[in-house]
C-alpha cells in the first residue's frame, strides 16, 4: 500500500467506473451545466441522490442558489455535451432541451432525466456536497449509457 497523496488518490478514484451526468440550472433564463460523475443514489423513501461540485467552480454561487436542478444522464452519444460542460468557459454549442416542471431545463435525448429539489448543502472538503430530492423522471431503454473509468470514456 501507499500513503495517500493527491496524484494517488485520483488515479485510484479514477479506476472505478461511473456513468457521466450533466447538471443545471436556471438562473434568471441563463442556463448553466456541469458535467459530473459524483452522482449516486442516496435514498429510496424518501427519494434523494446526491453530487459534489468543487466550490471553487466558477457556477458555484448559482448552483447553491437554485432550489430546483436537472440531473440529465448521458447517453455514449452525447461526448460533445460532456466535454462541452467540462469546460470553464464553454463556446456556443446548440443544445436541445425541454421545459421541467419547475422552470428547469432538462437535456434532450438523455438516457435519463430526473427533476429535484435542493434538499441540503453540505460543505465537505472542498467540494459542497448537493443532496437533492427527485421530483420527476424520465428514462429511456433503448439508449446505452456514457461511461467513464481512467479519466476517459469507453
Ligand atoms: C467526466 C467528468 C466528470 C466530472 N465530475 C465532476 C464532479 O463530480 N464534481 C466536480 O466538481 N467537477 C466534476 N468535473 C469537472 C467539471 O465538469 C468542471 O470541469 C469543473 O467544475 C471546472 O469548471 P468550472 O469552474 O466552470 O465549474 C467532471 C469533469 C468530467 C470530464
Amino acid at each position: 500500500m501507499n500513503k495517500i497523496k493527491i496524484k494517488n488518490f485520483k488515479k485510484t478514484l479514477s479506476k472505478f467506473i461511473t456513468g457521466v451526468t450533466v447538471v443545471c440550472v436556471n438562473r434568471n433564463n441563463k442556463i448553466y451545466g456541469k458535467t459530473i460523475n459524483s452522482f449516486n443514489a442516496l435514498s429510496l423513501s424518501p427519494p434523494l441522490v446526491l453530487f459534489s461540485l468543487g466550490h471553487k467552480s466558477s457556477s458555484i454561487e448559482e448552483y447553491s442558489k437554485s432550489k430546483y436542478l436537472s440531473i440529465n444522464i448521458l447517453s455514449n452519444k452525447q461526448k460533445i455535451l460532456s466535454n462541452h460542460f467540462a469546460k470553464k468557459n464553454p463556446s456556443s454549442l446548440k443544445i436541445n432541451f425541454f421545459d421541467g416542471k419547475n422552470n428547469t431545463k432538462m437535456i434532450n435525448n438523455c438516457i435519463a432525466n430526473l427533476e429535484c429539489r435542493l434538499f441540503k448543502k453540505i460543505k465537505m472538503g472542498d467540494h459542497l456536497l448537493f443532496i437533492c430530492e427527485v421530483l420527476y423522471v424520465n428514462y429511456n431503454n433503448k439508449l446505452k449509457p456514457l461511461s467513464y473509468f481512467n479519466s476517459k470514456y469507453n
